[in-house]
């Protein structure tokens, strides 16, 4: 059985979508949750949610792409809970658009939420994290890393979070800190829910298990990454697709 009682756990993007499925289990195995997204709305629900069914939510809003707002974030957190033992770099957009018609605005928008954002995020936390010599980070990459027709910006940025994530792993785990990256196949969200009904077919056609994801099949992962069962688990990039990728 998975306990997170007591862990402080940061989950950037968890207004809605996987942020809201990973914030939601972390909360029920007994973390203080922090909320964080761009959409003030959202994380209101989100902490509602999780208060509604006794579980420890506080919410507070956060542009990850923005270095200063993301370093204010992580200070504030800090100073309220005295640390960050978790820290989930979700947030995350798609500007899909084949490469010759991409614009640099495109380009530029999906390297600066994420891979810039979860450097943003990551540089404050773990100072944190290498004073104490525990933590765990865990950052979701995609399975469109290895690359994905009209999604160059998507997929340089995720690949880059599986370089950074496997660097800070060796970085950081003489410091007792865990770096793990999730590669989640095709979930079902917002980001996904837009898609032509022939899309999401043959989505689902690669699909070993014949099924969309749902948050939740991404969030038990997590919630494993984070807890002290896998302590001994570092600069892995795990594929949660249901088999879309083998
Ligand atoms: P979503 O679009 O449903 O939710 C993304 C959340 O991130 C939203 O709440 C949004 O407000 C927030 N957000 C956007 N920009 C932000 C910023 N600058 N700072 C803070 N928050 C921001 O997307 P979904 O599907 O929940 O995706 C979550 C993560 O999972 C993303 O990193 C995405 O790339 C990744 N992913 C999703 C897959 C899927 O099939 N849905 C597959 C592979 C990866």
């Amino acid at each position: 059985m998975i306990d997170l009682s007591g862990k402080v756990a940061v989950v950037t993007g968890s207004g809605r979508g996987l942020g809201k499925g990973i914030v939601m289990k972390l909360a029920s195995l007994g973390a203080e949750t922090i909320v964080s997204d761009i959409d003030d709305r959202s994380i209101q629900e989100t902490v509602q949610e999780i208060q509604s069914y006794g579980g420890k939510a506080f919410g507070k809003a956060c542009n990850v792409s923005q270095p200063d707002e993301a370093e204010e974030f992580v200070q504030e957190v800090i100073a309220r809970y005295g640390t960050i033992d978790i820290l989930v770099n979700n947030a995350g957009i798609n500007r899909d658009a084949m490469m010759h018609k991409m614009s640099v605005e495109e380009w530029q928008q999906v390297m600066n939420v994420n891979i810039n954002g979860v450097f943003y995020m990551m540089q404050p936390a773990v100072k944190v994290m290498r004073e104490k010599e525990s933590g765990s980070v865990i950052n979701i990459s995609s399975a469109s890393w290895q690359g994905n027709i009209g999604q160059a910006n998507y997929a340089a940025a995720k690949a880059g979070v599986i370089g950074l994530t496997k660097t800070a792993a060796k970085e950081l785990g003489k410091k007792g800190v865990t770096v793990n990256a999730i590669c989640p196949g095709f979930i079902e969200t917002d980001m996904t829910r837009g898609v032509p009904d022939h899309v999401w077919d043959m989505m689902v056609n690669k699909i070993a298990l014949g099924r969309a994801g749902q948050p939740e099949d991404v969030a038990n992962c997590i919630a494993f990454l984070a807890s002290e069962q896998a302590n001994y688990i570092t600069g892995e990039v795990i594929n949660v697709g249901g088999g879309m990728v083998l």
